[in-house]
């Protein structure tokens, strides 16, 4: 039987994963997340902090609770929680009366906050959360893509934004050169959970790809560098000629088996120069992430397969080959 990779694979435990944007969140919490297929709380207490979802007493969700001397106290009967997951008071029992082991929670291994997001692991991780120098350049300018939930899964989104033979295709609307079908000879560059590759190709000239021009328009030579760390995070450095260098970060959240939240931003240069705005790029963005959703979610398996004769692959899909095989590795760390 053939095995697929999904949001819910349990070796997934071991890698960083956003669960939510803070300026969405608007506050400490209690608030309920989604992660590889199970329910959880987060919450600000001493430090971010994330729970499982249910009290362990009556199984109350403990997003109905409230933060009380910087404890997470359950809306039932009143226990309360430090952000180890330690129950630290039970109101119902006098003081002296001993804690049982099983009021305990379980709190994820690792949370922090970086790129405006909240990042978890729920067991020790195997990498660190992806780095990008242009997050804190000066030089470029940052447009935020409202966070969209796609029914796909993470795999199958990185093995999009990775895949360099579908713009002509998908992307005719908006990046694609009708005329520039063939995917010249490039390398994949393998380190360690991580790898990359350049490629060379033609594509609308930035300006006639916004405005989705597609009977007369100007093409030029890109380069195009991609990264994809694992699990399952993508980036793409754009180098636009005069129009400067676009760097898009790509970050999924794997909620379950048939949902996937990515959480996207585009830095540019030419917004840093004042050439755009923001919102030039997150209209643009959310164009050409429509046109990959549209097809991706109608992909009735809602996965990556790991058996390699199931797909048929050729020398232009060495990138997203190389995805099959990070996949693969990560597999075998749960059997
Ligand atoms: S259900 Fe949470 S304290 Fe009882
Ligand atoms: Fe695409």
């Amino acid at each position: 039987m053939t095995r697929w990779f999904t949001n819910e694979h349990p070796a997934l435990r071991q890698f960083w994963h956003p669960v939510a944007r803070v300026a969405d969140l608007g506050g400490p919490g209690p608030h309920s997340i989604r992660l590889l297929g199970d329910d959880y709380v987060l919450v600000k207490l001493d430090s971010w902090s994330v729970l499982p979802a249910a009290c362990p007493h009556r199984l109350a969700p403990l997003s109905a609770g409230k933060i009380v001397d910087g404890r997470l106290e359950c809306a039932y009967h009143g226990w309360c929680f430090a952000s180890s997951g330690t129950c630290v008071d039970i109101p119902a029992i006098d003081s002296g009366s001993t804690i049982p082991p099983s009021a305990h929670l379980e709190a994820a291994a690792r949370v922090e906050e970086q790129y405006g997001l909240i990042w978890v692991a729920l067991d020790e991780p195997l990498t660190p959360i992806p780095v990008n120098p242009e997050w804190d350049d000066d030089g470029f300018g940052l447009a935020v893509i409202p966070a969209q939930t796609w029914n796909a899964s993470a795999a199958q989104m990185a093995d999009n934004f990775l895949d360099v033979a579908h713009f002509p295709f998908t992307h005719l609307g908006t990046i694609g050169d009708p005329n520039d079908l063939v995917v010249g000879d490039y390398e994949v560059v393998r380190d360690g959970w991580s790898f990359s590759a350049e490629h060379h190709h033609s594509s609308k000239v930035l300006y006639d790809a916004q405005s989705g021009e597609t009977d007369s328009f100007e093409t030029f030579h890109r380069t195009m560098t991609f990264r994809c760390d694992a699990p399952h995070h993508v980036r793409l450095h754009i180098d636009y000629g005069d129009d400067g260098d676009l760097v898009l970060l790509f970050f999924h959240q794997p909620v379950d088996d048939e949902h996937t939240t990515m959480y996207s931003y585009a830095l540019a240069e030419n917004i840093a120069d004042g050439r755009q705005q923001p919102e030039d790029h997150i209209a643009f963005q959310s164009e050409v992430g429509r046109e990959d959703r549209e097809l991706l979610e109608q992909l009735v398996m809602k996965g990556v397969p790991l058996d390699p004769g199931v797909e048929t692959h050729t020398k232009a899909d060495k990138i997203t080959v190389e995805l099959r095989r990070v996949l693969a590795d990560i597999d075998k760390l749960s059997r």
